[in-house]
């Protein structure tokens, strides 16, 4: 039993985007606190930098960067804020984000709904550089040019931003998903790796679990050649597991507990495919140390969640950083890197 489990009633009764919104409000009025300590064991470096705790915020739950700090404060490693596109869009109408409790998950058709860079860039720029907050970038809607959002993207944001996460995978942006495609993705890489300064951040690939046989190759050559720090595996998916849900049938990009097997899948296939030469983090139905640990040895660097807090609150990433150090202290290994891949 958590304190959540308390609220979750009152949280559930309202509708999901109700929800969210009240709960970034909440957390925009806790006091600024210090840093959480973790377990030496857990500290792990990727792209050069240092993560106090693998289990990181997803991209989606703060889009405008309003609680990166709360965030931390409440246990994440890192927190990766965004999508943000160049020009503020208001999304698609609502509603557009559903619980479907019965299945622990989530299906969002938000369409990048937010305040734009200029907006999230002046928010980040007020707030004292500590712990790591990465900055998702993504192309506006209408825009005639998608690679020049993602250029623009890479230059307005560098500043405020610890990494970078090019984000080619949300389903609900039509046609975004192409971006991930042979030659179109070779030429968003180029022209990213153009943009990028040499003091400027490391710069994160996130890619969709929804792939063939094939793909993860050529996604791993054009990263690497791309100069692309490490992937994130995996965004949402537009398929549909069997789910209980009355929401199952709602379009859009779904999350959390069904999404995991297929999110499993996509890291050890990106893991085959680029060996140890690019980091992988994980995202994908994360909701205990035990999903967290198995995609830790089957590769992944870090670890990503969003859906699970709407099921079991915000300490649950402390809990999973705490039983991921109860792991590497039952096996004897001094570190997260000792266990990366070791499954
Ligand atoms: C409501 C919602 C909004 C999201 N928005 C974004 C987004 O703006 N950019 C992005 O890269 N991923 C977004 N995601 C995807 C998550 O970052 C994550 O990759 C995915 O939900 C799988 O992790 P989970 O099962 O732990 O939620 C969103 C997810 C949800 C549920």
């Amino acid at each position: 039993m958590t304190s959540y489990n308390l609220i979750r009633p009152l949280v559930f009764a309202l509708d999901a985007e109700q929800a969210h919104r009240a709960t970034i409000r909440s957390l925009g009025l806790l006091p600024r606190r210090a840093l959480p300590a973790f377990p030496e064991s857990l500290e792990t470096e990727v792209a050069g930098l240092r993560f106090p705790s693998p289990v990181g915020l997803a991209a989606g739950f703060d889009k405008d960067g309003e609680v990166p700090d709360a965030m931390l404060s409440l246990g994440f490693g890192f927190v990766e804020v965004g999508t943000v596109t160049p020009r503020p869009q208001q999304g698609n109408p609502r509603p557009r984000l559903f619980r479907l409790a019965e299945d622990e998950a989530v299906i969002n058709r938000m369409g990048f709904n937010n305040r734009g860079q200029a907006n999230a860039l002046a928010r980040l720029e007020r707030r004292s550089r500590r712990g790591v907050v990465g900055v998702n970038i993504g192309a506006n809607k209408d825009s005639a040019d998608r690679i020049a959002d993602y250029v623009a993207g890479v230059a307005a944001m560098a500043p405020v931003a610890d990494y970078l996460t090019v984000n080619i995978s949300s389903p609900n942006t039509p046609g975004l998903r192409n971006l991930q495609a042979g030659g179109e993705l070779v030429e968003l890489l180029g022209a990213i790796s153009e943009a990028r300064t040499s003091q400027g951040p490391p710069v994160f690939l996130k890619v969709a679990p929804d792939l063939e046989a094939g793909d993860h190759d050529r996604i791993v050559r054009a990263a690497i050649d791309g100069r692309i720090d490490a992937l994130i595996v995996a965004n949402t998916t537009v398929s549909r597991p069997p789910l209980k849900s009355r929401f199952a049938g709602e379009a859009g990009g779904l999350s959390g507990a069904p999404l995991k097997p297929l999110a499993l899948d996509a890291l050890r296939a990106f893991r085959i495919a680029s060996g140890s030469e690019l980091p992988l983090i994980a995202a994908g139905g994360i909701a205990s140390a035990d999903d967290a640990w198995q995609r830790i040895v089957a590769g992944a660097s870090l670890v990503q969640l969003y859906s699970a807090l709407v099921y079991h609150g915000p300490g649950l990433a402390r809990r999973i950083a705490d039983g991921l150090a109860a792991r590497l202290a039952e096996r004897g290994m001094a570190s997260i890197a000792e266990a990366v891949g070791s499954g």
